[in-house]
């Protein structure tokens, strides 16, 4: 179809998440988050822990609030089972422009850090988790939260849409075959990097199978505030094109398609499941009427991972007063609407957690 071209121009990886902002605006991910950690203690009962080093790996980390509870919980798995004398590595990894300094900083200062526990030792690496980020077969334990389901790049050039699943056609066609190939490329590496026996835990956002999200509206008016800012030429034509979110979610059919004919790359699925993922800001919004609170909410969740996405596609020529004014003007359209008709944004979202194991 004529809509469909190479993606020359587009973006070619995600931003990064939002400076300093996304540990203080992510509590819908902590939440989807916490519904793999039931999981941890499940992938322990499995695995063989040897006399070698012991290395977990955090892919996708952002600013690190989310990945304490998670690491957290698999250091105790490991005291449990080989006292606190076994040096553990934590290895968290992200895109090279991620914020790593609020990471280590959060992990000096936070009453939550693993690094209270002795002999717990803590490194990055900024490398894209489409590539194989640590030594083949050094990774006792892997765990990937709300991370996966950013693209490696724009299938197409515009998509016509900040968000792939309200793309029609050979456009959306495109999303689902970029989402299949990086699904299967992650997988490969971390194939590669985990010991024999080791286990992976993913949880990423999904859809829910049984009625539809309310989330298409908030993505759908955010779309409304750019086409507006493109018709009356505050953005340039070519800005508002190149504007994509690169989230596309799976369904479970997706995530286990790889594993149909059984292992892939040597990794088996163990256990997958849905869950429903309540919309914590209209749940708090109908407890107390507070509507301006509830705008925050959805503005917050909106800007934390899908603003720098935005301003990433703006020409270079456009200055710090023009981003600004720009992501003023898309914060207050979309609150403005919110305040205007206050409504469930979210509602339900899903989430979908997986246990992957390498084969011994
Ligand atoms: C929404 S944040 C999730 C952070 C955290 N794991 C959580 O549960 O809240 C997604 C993170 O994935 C990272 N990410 C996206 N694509 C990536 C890639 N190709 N390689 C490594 N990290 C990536 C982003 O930079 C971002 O920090």
């Amino acid at each position: 179809m004529s809509g469909v071209r190479p993606a020359a121009g587009a973006p070619v990886r995600p931003a990064p998440m939002e400076r300093g902002g996304y540990n203080e605006r992510s509590r819908l991910q902590a939440g989807g988050g916490a519904h793999g950690l039931p999981v941890i203690a499940r992938a322990f009962e499995r695995m063989p822990l040897g006399d070698g080093p012991l290395t977990i790996a955090d892919y996708g980390c952002a600013q690190g609030r989310n990945s304490l509870a998670p690491i957290s919980a698999t250091i105790a798995e490991i005291r449990a089972r080989l006292g606190v004398d076994a040096p553990v590595s934590v290895v968290h990894t992200d895109q090279p422009d991620n914020d790593f300094a609020t990471l280590f900083a959060l992990l000096r200062d936070s009453e939550d850090s693993y690094l209270r526990e002795p002999n717990v030792f803590a490194s990055a690496v900024g490398r894209s988790f489409y590539e194989q980020v640590l030594p083949s077969e050094s990774v006792t334990f892997g765990w990937c939260s709300y991370a996966i389901h950013w693209l490696s790049g724009a299938p197409v050039a515009s998509a016509g849409h900040i968000w792939g699943r309200l793309t029609t056609g050979e456009i959306r066609r495109a999303f689902e075959r970029r989402s299949a190939d990086d699904w299967r490329m992650f997988l490969t590496h971390r194939a590669a990097e985990l010991q024999p026996g080791g286990c992976l835990v993913v949880v990423q956002p999904s859809m829910p199978g049984h009625e539809p999200s309310t989330f298409p509206m908030l993505m759908g008016w955010a779309q409304a505030e750019l086409d507006a800012m493109a018709e009356d030429g505050t953005l340039r034509r070519s800005e508002a094109a190149r504007m994509t979110v690169l989230c596309y979610e799976r369904y479970p059919a997706d995530v286990r398609a790889p594993f149909a004919d059984g292992d892939f790359r040597g990794l088996v699925l163990v256990e997958d499941f849905l869950n429903d993922l309540p919309d914590p800001f209209w749940g708090a919004y109908q407890a107390t009427g507070d509507a301006e609170t509830l705008a925050d909410k959805y503005v917050g969740f909106f800007q934390a991972p899908f603003r720098p996405s935005l301003l990433a596609a703006l020409d270079p020529d456009r200055d710090a007063g023009f981003r600004k004014a720009f992501s003023d003007r898309l914060e207050t359209g979309l609150r403005n609407r919110i305040l205007a008709e206050p409504q469930p944004l979210m509602t339900p979202l899903a989430v979908h957690v997986s246990l992957i194991q390498k084969q011994i």
